[in-house]
């Protein structure tokens, strides 16, 4: 049997094979530690401040504001709980949005439980913030603002460089979780005017279990990893060689060819929506009809469990529900916040599209997601 067709990009992506081909020395001949100083070390210690400078073009800083992690999720803690460590004296308010991803929210928890007070930010019904909102939320003691800049299940985009301009004055640090943005659209921090943003390498053609934070210039952090001193003393331990060399390649590759990949994510996932409202025109398409990333499409099956859908469809391999029986699929925080009725949002399935999706993949898709779901209408 064929294996499904792969439309949960946003979970993760393949590795593309030019970033295996730049991780395989690693594993092989140049395996020395990058600190050492003899022979084997000089290769593996290279190819680290290589690739820092591939995602620092790629995000448009100097090498030196990026940190090499684990992913967004170590990004985002180390972020969050560092700043609120360092500005504690300067007040204990946060913003942050009520669509973030776990690996926001959960801090904001977990610093709640510290004494620290979180603003959740509501949104409108296309996932998007309002500024003037977020504008009356900030008080003398607002020390940081953390808002996704695109979403991972909806795909919206939030007006990250008009939240800078509403906080130009006042000293508040700004991040950003850009784990779904980053290879999708332009993720250039200066525009952006963020202070920090967190990068998964799982979403952009590089392994998982490697990610990068941007740190500002001048921006003060604590140490998440007490040791060796390695990537400026914030995350010590022996670097992650071998992903490292593949995060680079992968942001190069990006950057290359950003606009090839986005009208190919963008005509893939347009099709896509295109077959399935011509027929099945009760659908909605969750999400803002512009500012949304250009391979996400949520799509909303009334009166279906989305469990019911991906239990008949095996072709397809696609987020969303999880169980096999009517009324067993959870409702996402993000479609609740966005105000979307139980009827619809149970009913919601992520697709998403990536480097390697053809026309012909979204044709076999497309015809076999509406054949599963004319038999669950109809019987
Ligand atoms: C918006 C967002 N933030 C953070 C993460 C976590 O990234 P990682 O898996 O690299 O820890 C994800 C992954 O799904 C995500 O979509």
């Amino acid at each position: 049997m064929d294996r499904p067709i792969y439309l949960d990009y946003n979970a993760t992506t393949p590795l593309a094979p030019e970033v295996i081909d730049a991780m395989i020395p690693f594993m092989k001949e140049h395996f020395g530690n990058p600190s050492s100083t003899h022979y084997y070390g000089k290769e593996p210690k290279k190819a680290i401040e290589k690739a820092r400078e591939r995602v620092a073009e790629l995000i448009n800083c100097q090498p030196d504001e990026v940190i090499f992690t684990s992913g967004a999720t170590e990004s985002n803690n180390h972020a969050l709980r560092g700043i609120a460590e360092t500005r504690r004296d300067r007040g204990n308010h946060i913003i942050t949005t009520r669509i973030e991803h776990p690996s926001i929210l959960e801090p904001c928890m977990y610093l709640m439980s510290q004494g620290f007070e979180v603003s959740f930010l509501p949104v409108d019904e296309h996932g998007i913030i309002d500024l003037d909102r977020l504008a009356q939320e900030i008080r003398p003691e607002t020390i940081l603002i953390t808002v996704m800049h695109a979403n991972n299940e909806v795909g919206s985009i939030q007006p990250l460089s008009a939240i800078r301009e509403i906080i130009s004055d006042r000293d508040i640090v700004f991040h950003t979780d850009a784990a779904q943005s980053t290879g999708k659209i332009a993720t250039d921090v200066r525009e952006l005017g963020v202070d920090l943003m967190s990068i998964a390498g799982h979403k952009v053609y590089a392994p998982k279990g490697i990610g990068a934070l941007y740190i500002r210039d001048g921006l003060k952090l604590p140490r998440l990893i007490h040791g060796g001193g390695q990537e400026r003393g914030l995350r010590s331990g022996t670097e992650n060689v071998i992903e490292i060399a593949g995060m680079g390649k992968a942001c190069e590759i990006a950057r290359s060819n950003f606009e090839d990949n986005f009208k190919n994510m963008k005509n893939t996932r347009d099709l896509l929506e295109s077959k399935l409202r011509e027929s099945l025109p009760d659908i909605r398409v969750n999400g803002h009809p512009d500012k949304r990333l250009p391979n996400t499409s949520s799509v909303s099956f009334p009166g279906i469990d989305a469990g019911q859908i991906t239990c008949r469809l095996s072709s397809v391999a696609v987020s969303g529900g999880s169980a096999c029986h009517s009324g067993g699929t959870k409702i996402s925080h993000v479609l609740d916040a966005m105000g979307v009725s139980k009827q619809y949002a149970r009913g919601t399935l992520r697709f998403s599209t990536g480097r390697y999706t053809t026309t012909e993949q979204i044709l076999q898709a497309a015809e076999d997601i509406i054949r599963v779901v004319k038999s669950l209408i109809y019987g």
